[in-house]
């Protein structure tokens, strides 16, 4: 038994199935195969999942702060099995949200595990699905670190995210995105909690202004962190588990989160078998996205770089629309926006200072403090607006630290990709008291006329 059509997706996470609902608009007919749950690591082991638990942490945080803004009420604890009845909740309404839409898309849904068989082929359950082009959409999964074994007290995200009870004592290696995410809710939830990151800040990834104000909030929030360590070593017993540093420090705990990275879902599938070339165990691709099988393309983690939902639907969008003929423009990493949840939020897109110094030569930045911020006054939370401008020209990176600032990263997004110069942005009027306002106020300054000068060149 065999099927053709335009497209033959593998993997149902949200390259895939954002391939799958663009190629459809575009009247192409296609095959989408997933052997596990439609919306992949985002939806069920990632984005969604951890940031319910993020909202559960904001509320015990919220709780706790009640009484010093007159509200009575108190934080008495957490129940572990009803924030997962929450979570799972949440998931599940999102899910079958999105079941709906690939089944009104009318792309054929085949549920099992695939594997490439022929250049442009994937068989499941003895059946040859073909199309006249292959996508490849299988993913990543948690890395650990060589010779440490992981068990009951040693986890990586995907078992975080179902733990029965809050452990008293986590120490969480690695200290970039999802190590910081656990962290923040461990702690809100009322653990103890040392991360341990082997670069030299924590967040390592982000403008060096974020790290070294992030690691100021996680110290007022009793979140302790051991910079430039790597561990090289992770032993449990029944009762506890012992994790060694470079140096021979040992930090012991009752569980052990491992967050050194995520690596791509590519061996066993036969992608190599058929010419698919691989680097590390990720797919080698041109900047349109074409792997070096023609007619075969790979879209989201699988292909080296920002391992971000939104930047597995825009591949997504973008092979769709290069099959159907529409010649998009390339999806470029630098242009995507990044948010971390953890509590203070970081958002960020475009170039760190150092790297905008790399490229541009000369550049301007200004850091406008959230202390002359009403909004986040309200709200209680110190952070900063960094823009990074080059020198006369454009704004090329925008650096966003405090509560709720994830949800600013929109505005900056625009400022960055219509490489907008900050005399245009002071032009907008932003709202006040919004946290937003804390944008118009850096591009304002930088634009030669601050209004509340809560900030540095
Ligand atoms: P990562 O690759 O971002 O960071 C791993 C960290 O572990 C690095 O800072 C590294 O220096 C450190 N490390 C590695 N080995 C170590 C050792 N032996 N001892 C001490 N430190 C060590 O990986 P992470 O945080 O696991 O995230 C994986 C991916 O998932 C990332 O690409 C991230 O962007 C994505 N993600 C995105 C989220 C978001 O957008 N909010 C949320 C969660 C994950």
């Amino acid at each position: 038994m065999s099927t053709e059509t335009d497209l033959v997706i593998l993997g149902g996470g949200s390259g895939g199935y954002a391939t799958a609902l663009r190629a459809r608009q575009l009247g192409l007919s296609v095959t989408l195969v997933e052997r596990d749950r439609l919306g992949g690591t985002c939806l069920h082991q990632g984005c969604v999942p951890t940031k319910a638990l993020l909202h559960a942490a904001e509320l015990a945080d919220a709780a706790r702060a009640a009484p010093a803004h007159g509200v009575l009420a108190s934080f008495d604890g957490v129940d572990m099995a009803g924030v997962h009845a929450y979570k799972d909740r949440v998931v599940e309404r999102l899910h079958t949200g999105l079941q709906g839409l690939v089944k009104a898309s009318g792309a054929t849904y085949v549920e099992g595990e695939g594997r490439m068989v022929a250049p442009r082929s994937v068989e499941v359950d003895g059946q040859v699905h073909t199309g006249t082009s292959l996508v490849l959409a299988t993913g990543s999964r948690p890395r650990s670190i060589p010779g440490v074994e992981l068990g009951s007290r040693v986890v990586t995200s995907d078992e975080a995210l179902r733990l029965d009870e809050v452990p008293e004592r986590v120490v969480v290696i690695g200290g970039s995105v999802i190590g910081v995410e656990l962290a923040s809710v461990w702690r809100s939830f009322g653990a103890e909690v040392t991360i341990v990151e082997g670069l030299p800040s924590l967040v390592p990834l982000e403008d060096p202004a974020i790290g070294r104000q992030l690691e100021r909030a996680f110290r007022r929030r009793g979140i302790g962190f051991r910079t430039d360590a790597m561990v090289r070593g992770v032993s449990s017993s029944a009762s506890e588990v012992a994790v060694t540093l470079e140096g021979g420090d040992v930090l012991t705990a009752d569980l052990v989160l491992v967050a050194v990275g995520r690596g791509p879902v590519t061996a066993g599938l036969g992608y190599e078998d058929h010419g698919v070339e691989l680097a590390r165990g990720w797919v080698v691709v041109d900047d349109r996205l074409r792997t070096s099988v023609p007619g075969v393309y790979a879209v989201g983690d699988l292909v080296p770089g920002l391992q971000l939902a939104h930047r597995g639907f825009a591949h997504g969008i973008f092979v769709a629309e290069e099959v159907a003929g529409l010649s998009p423009d390339p999806v470029e990493d630098a242009d995507i926006p990044r948010v971390t949840y953890c509590e203070p939020e970081i958002a960020s897109v475009g170039l760190t200072e150092p790297r905008a110094r790399e490229i541009h030569g000369d550049v301007t930045t200004y850091e406008y403090d959230l202390a002359g911020n009403g909004k986040s006054q309200i709200l209680g939370t110190t952070g900063f607006v960094k823009v990074v401008r080059q020198a006369g020209g454009p704004i090329v990176g925008v650096h966003l630290l405090g509560t709720r600032m994830g949800e600013q990263v929109g505005e900056a997004s625009l400022m960055v990709n219509w490489e907008a110069f900050p005399e245009d942005v002071a032009q907008f009027v932003h709202a006040h008291p919004t946290q937003n306002e804390a944008l118009g106020e850096a591009a304002l300054a930088l634009a030669g006329k601050p209004l509340h000068a809560h900030g540095r060149s």
